[in-house]
């Protein structure tokens, strides 16, 4: 069987890592795929969101199974594409990925269905929207409708930094047609947990628990970046609390998508926020997270391929997930300068030893793989993920990994797993 993994980042290393243990022996694919996939995969150098490309590589080479894994793809129709061309492709049509890529959408459904989140108002038009940020409460979130990279979103601690806001997205496109309009949102304090889940539209099987530190420095200080570490399970999603979030949350989702026509067959990632007053979603995407995904694939017991093919088949409920009693953390390296500019090229050492070490695994972000040896190729470069008995016992294996590889102007956080 021929599969072809679309993206090239740690997310897909982990999803290449966790298909290539499958009994039903892959051949795998990943287009672009980075210096870590290609000891896994072959790379073809083919964009991620090159549509009429991936569907020629995927004919001309009889891929049996093409996952799309990254947004932009998604939303724009990749899996839509390959169904009318008689391909198979695990991931949501475009229709059901709105539910990532339009936050209007996401926010008017949640209204409608009664899901919790925080309240908002969406305007189209500058003027208004300023005039609402003029007399709105602080702090405030503004954010772009559409897909900007994870930059979208803006929390604003008075008029002034929201009214940047509004004009960096509405008057200076500050990310394009995205922000055509803006969501402007109640502000939320809790902490966050991030639930990622199986959907085929009938049954929904959440994954473990993970928590994602957002920020570059130390004690969530800093810029915010994609997601600079990560850890599973988290300390503050219980018994009771993933209960409240099946019924208010999980389900209603999937029915929710269901009545407006448009099934959800993939991975839904939950964003959620642990408030005073119950769990609330902060966000949908409509795919795996990253680095999420590096720290919940390495506790899965079933095949995740098996799962793949059952949910793209709407046969979900006969696959009987199961996930090591485990946690696992992930500690993302990091080119100096992230998330600002950085240098790229330069040489990774000691990957081989951290790896020799039990428990570890490297999943590659940002490298290239040149005559053997690895270079930096992006802002964030590599995970360092451990798998240990608890969060203690993960956190100290990961750093002793990551203690063993060095490259000039490393950057990582020494806080990962606490929280
Ligand atoms: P999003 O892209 O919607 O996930 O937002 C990115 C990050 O902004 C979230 O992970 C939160 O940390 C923060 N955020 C978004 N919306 C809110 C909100 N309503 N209240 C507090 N923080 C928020
Ligand atoms: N780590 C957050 C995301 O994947 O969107």
């Amino acid at each position: 069987m021929k599969i072809l993994v679309v993206g090239g980042g740690g997310r897909e290393h982990a999803i290449i890592a966790s298909l290539a243990k499958s009994p039903k022996k892959p051949e795998i694919f990943c287009a672009p795929g980075n210096g870590g996939i290609s000891q896994l995969a072959t790379c073809v150098d083919i964009k991620a969101t090159d549509i009429d490309a991936m569907v020629r590589f995927a004919k001309e080479n009889q891929i049996d199974l093409t996952v799309v894994a990254p947004d932009d793809p998604l939303v724009l129709g990749m899996v839509d594409r390959f169904e009318a061309e008689g391909l198979r492709a695990f991931g949501p049509r475009a229709n059901a990925a709105i539910i990532e890529g339009s936050k209007v959408f996401s926010k008017e459904l949640m209204k409608k269905y009664h899901i919790p989140t925080a309240k908002y108002e969406v305007f189209s038009d500058y003027d208004s929207a300023l005039s609402y940020v003029r007399n709105t409460s602080y702090p405030t979130v503004v954010k772009a409708e559409g897909l900007a990279l994870g930059k979208g979103v803006i929390i604003a601690n008075n008029r002034e930094e929201a009214e940047a806001a509004v004009r960096e997205i509405m008057q200076d496109k500050a990310f394009g047609d995205a922000g055509n309009r803006v969501v402007i949102e109640e502000f939320l304090t809790g902490q966050e947990v991030s639930v990622l889940a199986f959907t085929d539209g009938k049954t929904m099987v959440p994954m473990v628990s993970a928590q994602d530190h957002k920020r570059a420095y130390d004690g969530d200080q800093g810029l915010n970046t994609g997601g600079i570490g990560t850890f599973s399970p988290s300390r503050l999603y219980t018994a009771e609390i993933h209960a409240e979030c099946m019924e208010k949350i999980f389900l209603p989702t999937m029915h929710a998508m269901n009545q407006e026509g448009r099934t959800f067959q993939g991975v839904l990632y939950f964003g959620l926020i642990m408030t005073a007053d119950g769990v609330k979603v902060i966000e949908y995407n409509a795919r795996f997270g990253d680095p999420e995904t590096q720290v919940v694939l390495p506790r899965l017991k079933t095949d995740l391929l098996t799962i793949f093919e059952a949910i793209i088949d709407q046969k979900l409920s006969e696959v009987s997930v199961e996930w090591a009693d485990n946690a696992a953390v992930c500690v993302v390296l990091a080119s100096g300068g992230y998330p600002k500019s950085y240098q790229k090229g330069y040489e990774i050492t000691g990957i081989d030893i951290a790896e020799s070490l039990d428990d570890i695994v490297v999943y590659h972000a940002g490298t290239i793989c040149k005559d053997g040896k690895f270079f930096t190729n992006g802002g964030r470069v590599l995970g360092v993920t451990a798998v240990g008995t608890d969060l203690d016992d993960a956190i100290r294996k990961a750093y002793d990994g990551v203690s063993k590889i060095s490259f000039q102007d490393m950057h990582y956080r020494k806080d990962i797993g606490i929280k």
